[in-house]
C-alpha cells in the first residue's frame, strides 16, 4: 500500500528554531491517527506542514506523492482540493456568513452553484446550525464556530481530513 503521507529525516521549525526534529512516519489510507503532545510540542507545525502552510527545512515530505518541499505552489494548491482541514483557530472568514464559509472549498472545487446549495444544507442540518447560516462567525459560540469550520472541512468531500484539536 502507498502511503498518503510519508514522512523521512523530517525537519520543521520557524526561522532559526527547530520545532520537528528528524521525523520518519507514514500515513496510509484508512488510518486513523491521533498526534499527541504537550502544548507547544509541534503538532499544528505538523498539520501545517501537509497543508503546504510551512516550508520544509529539510529531509522529506511526501502528501499523495507529491513533494513538498519541491513543489510549485500551483501544485500545493490543486493538493489542497484532496484535503479538509479545521485549523485550530478555526480560520473562518468573518466577513462571510456562515453558508458561504462552508461553501468555500466547494466553490474552488468548482462544484455548481446548485450542488453546493444543497450540500451546504445537508452539512448545516449535521451540525445542527440550519438556523444560523446566514449569521456570521463572530455571531456564534466558540463552539458553534468550531462545528462550522467541521462542516468546511468536509464539504468537498477530501480524500484526508486534518483536524487541529
Ligand atoms: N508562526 C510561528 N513563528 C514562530 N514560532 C512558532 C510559530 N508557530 C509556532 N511556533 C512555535 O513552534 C512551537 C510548536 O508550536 P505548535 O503550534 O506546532 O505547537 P502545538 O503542539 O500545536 O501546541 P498546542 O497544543 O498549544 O496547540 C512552539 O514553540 C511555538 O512557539
Ligand atoms: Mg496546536
Amino acid at each position: 500500500m502507498s502511503a498518503i503521507i510519508e514522512a523521512k529525516n523530517l525537519n520543521l521549525g520557524y526561522n532559526d528554531e527547530l520545532v520537528i526534529k528528524d521525523a520518519t512516519f507514514s500515513i496510509n489510507a484508512k488510518e486513523f491517527v491521533f498526534i499527541t503532545g504537550a502544548s507547544g510540542s509541534g503538532k499544528s507545525t505538523i498539520l501545517s506542514s501537509f497543508f503546504g502552510h510551512l516550508d520544509v527545512k529539510s529531509g522529506h515530505l511526501n502528501v499523495f506523492g507529491v513533494s513538498m518541499q519541491r513543489a510549485s505552489k500551483n501544485r500545493i494548491n490543486h493538493l489542497r482540493r484532496s484535503i479538509g482541514i479545521v485549523f485550530q483557530d478555526y480560520k473562518l472568514i468573518k466577513e462571510w456568513n456562515i453558508e458561504r464559509n462552508v461553501m468555500l472549498p466547494m466553490v474552488i472545487n468548482g462544484y455548481k452553484k446548485e450542488v453546493c446549495k444543497s450540500q451546504v444544507e445537508k452539512l448545516l442540518v449535521h451540525i445542527k446550525l440550519s438556523h444560523k447560516a446566514n449569521k456570521f462567525p463572530l455571531e456564534l459560540s466558540g463552539g458553534e464556530q468550531q462545528r462550522v469550520a467541521m462542516a468546511r472541512a468536509l464539504a468537498h468531500n477530501p480524500t484526508i481530513i486534518l483536524a487541529d484539536e
